[in-house]
């Protein structure tokens, strides 16, 4: 019997190092919103932004001008804050990602630790939806966890692939085993399943090839590898990734 096709997967590009590239010199160049724009012609699905506490790239000013210029899907990752959540709120963007952020990282280090964060995130969670805003929890692929974001409300969890993406190659088949488990547990709990971080072309068609995972958020490698190649055409390539990856 030939298996039932796979739902399609979207391509979030993550636009946050455009703006660390801009804030290194104080300008206005180069913009993120003018690459989100790019993005989306290039053939993205969507447009990620993460607004730190300390702005340390995307600024208010840049998610307000994407949501409000940008015609394509905007993910805003943010962590469970009473700013964020407010900010969130008033610009409704598509979706909401919460993330865990600590002020001293480089990036998001790990998943959220919804058992621990208990009902301060609940409420989070709640007060997104309410908003009409589709939410997501950025998670390990651990069963507890992915339990724990149902039981609080989340509609969608997005698996944090960044210990698969910086193991070594022969580490990798047992990283993809437990997220390949994860995105089974999310959709055996009703949830969709988003994927994300550190993803490359090495990285990306194994995830692409989950039936499960709906989404793939990339930033880093996306927009580093546009430095070479010009953003049009890594995107064009990613998709056409995960276009093979989807037909099997
Ligand atoms: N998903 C989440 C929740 C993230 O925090 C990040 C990093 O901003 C990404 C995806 C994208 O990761 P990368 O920039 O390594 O592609």
């Amino acid at each position: 019997m030939t298996p039932p096709p796979m739902p399609p997967m979207r391509l979030s590009v993550n636009v946050d190092h455009v703006a660390t590239l801009r804030n290194a010199r104080g300008g206005a160049f180069p913009c993120p919103v003018e690459a989100a724009r790019a993005a989306m012609a290039a053939g993205a699905d969507g447009i990620t932004v993460h607004l730190r506490e300390d702005r340390r790239h995307i600024r208010d000013r840049d998610l307000e001008r994407i949501g409000a210029e940008v015609a394509g899907r905007l993910n805003f990752e943010m962590a469970a804050t009473a700013e964020m959540i407010g900010i969130a709120e008033r610009l409704r963007p598509a979706a909401c990602c919460i993330v865990p952020e600590k002020r001293q990282e480089l990036t998001t280090e790990g998943g959220l630790d919804v058992i621990a964060a208990g009902d301060a995130l609940r409420d989070a969670v709640a007060r997104l939806a309410a908003a009409g805003i589709e939410v997501s929890i950025f998670i390990e692929a651990d069963a507890r966890q992915i339990a724990a974001a149902a039981a609080i409300g989340a509609q969608v969890i997005e698996l944090h692939t960044g210990a698969y993406a910086d193991a070594a190659p022969d580490g990798r088949p047992a990283h993809l085993a437990r997220l390949r488990a994860g995105a089974a547990a999310a959709a055996a709990s009703g949830l969709l399943c988003h994927a994300g971080h550190g993803l490359t072309y090495e990285t990306l068609p194994p995830i692409a090839a989950m039936p499960e995972v709906v989404e793939v958020s990339i930033g880093h490698f996306l927009i580093g590898q546009s430095v070479f190649e010009g953003l049009p055409a890594v995107i064009r390539r990613m998709q056409a990734q995960i276009a093979a990856a989807r037909q099997g």
